[in-house]
């Protein structure tokens, strides 16, 4: 089972460059790391390429026609890009997709024991540990275990995504948008999971449109602007940056009442760094 504690465990996404067909440049050049046993967020505006740095992480790339033209992803000592989806999970590198899609005609139980399938050495205890870990974070779901997962309510769904990628025992986490369309309340359970999630020692890769629980969860944070890394740096330094506050954070910031500087073009005050090239 991956470690986050282990140094090798770190997330390298080195100057990638993906395609979809022959013809969409989804990614140019992205550099990005998830160092072992942090949060690391992603944030960025519809059709940034977010889900598509994730899937280029996850192996699914393939399954949406799209290509690794140019750069690297390692997870450790692991090449992860042209890698299938099997192997990034052998890795310990797992993706809760988008639109918390689970499996809506199994039960809650029967969608938790398909998570992790592939890895091949799930003993009858392992699958215990997991439910057990699973259960321990979503009470909800331990009360409702032999109920369909299409009955379940929008939040228990996404508890439920989260909870079948937990199965396999990740050292990574590649959590898309688990936020999206829930209520306030549900949105910081989901925070507070990811959380525990992380101080149970597995590093978290969170892509969010809710910029502000995003940058309250994440150590690290990335800025993508249509395919390109905008910005990045300490989640706290960037949540100060105007352009953040100004386009992620739903501040007008007309007044200059904080009294910083005004924002020169693309650069972030507050000592964020640019993207590596
Ligand atoms: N399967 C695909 N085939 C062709 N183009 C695609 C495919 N998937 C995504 N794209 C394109 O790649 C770009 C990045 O899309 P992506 O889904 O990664 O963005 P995103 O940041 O996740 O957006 P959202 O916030 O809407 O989920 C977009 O221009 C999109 O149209
Ligand atoms: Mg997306």
């Amino acid at each position: 089972m991956p470690r986050a504690s282990d140094e090798a465990s770190t997330l390298r996404v080195e100057n990638l460059d993906v395609t979809y067909g022959r013809a969409v440049s989804a990614l140019r050049s992205v550099s990005l790391d998830v160092p072992p046993g942090s949060v690391v967020t992603l944030l960025g505006a519809n059709g940034a390429g977010k889900t598509t740095l994730l899937r280029a992480v996850s192996g699914t790339l393939r399954l949406h026609r799209g290509a690794v033209t140019a750069g690297a992803v390692r997870y450790g000592d692991t090449v992860l890009d042209g890698q299938d989806p099997v192997a990034a999970v052998r890795a310990g590198v797992v993706q809760v997709p988008e639109g918390r899609r689970v499996f809506a005609g199994l039960t809650v139980d029967e969608n938790l024991r398909s998570g992790g399938l592939g890895l091949g050495r799930r003993t009858p205890e392992r699958i215990r540990e997991g439910r057990d870990r699973v259960f321990a974070l979503f009470p909800r779901l331990a009360e409702r275990t032999k109920q369909q997962a299409g009955l379940l309510s929008g939040g228990e769904q996404q508890m439920l995504a989260i909870g079948r990628a937990l199965m396999a025992a990740p050292g990574l986490l590649l959590l898309d948008e688990p936020s999206l369309g829930l209520a306030p309340q549900m949105v910081e359970r989901i925070a507070e999971v990811v959380r525990e999630i992380n101080a149970q020692g597995t590093s978290v890769l969170l892509v969010e449109q809710n910029a502000g629980m995003a940058l309250a969860l994440a150590d690290h944070a990335y800025v993508l602007e249509v395919g390109e890394v905008r910005l990045s740096g300490p989640a706290g330094e960037l949540a100060r940056t105007d352009a953040v506050r100004r386009l992620y954070l739903g501040e007008t910031g007309e007044t200059g009442e904080t009294g910083e500087t005004p924002e020169t073009d693309g650069a972030a005050p507050g000592g964020a760094e640019r993207g590596a090239a």
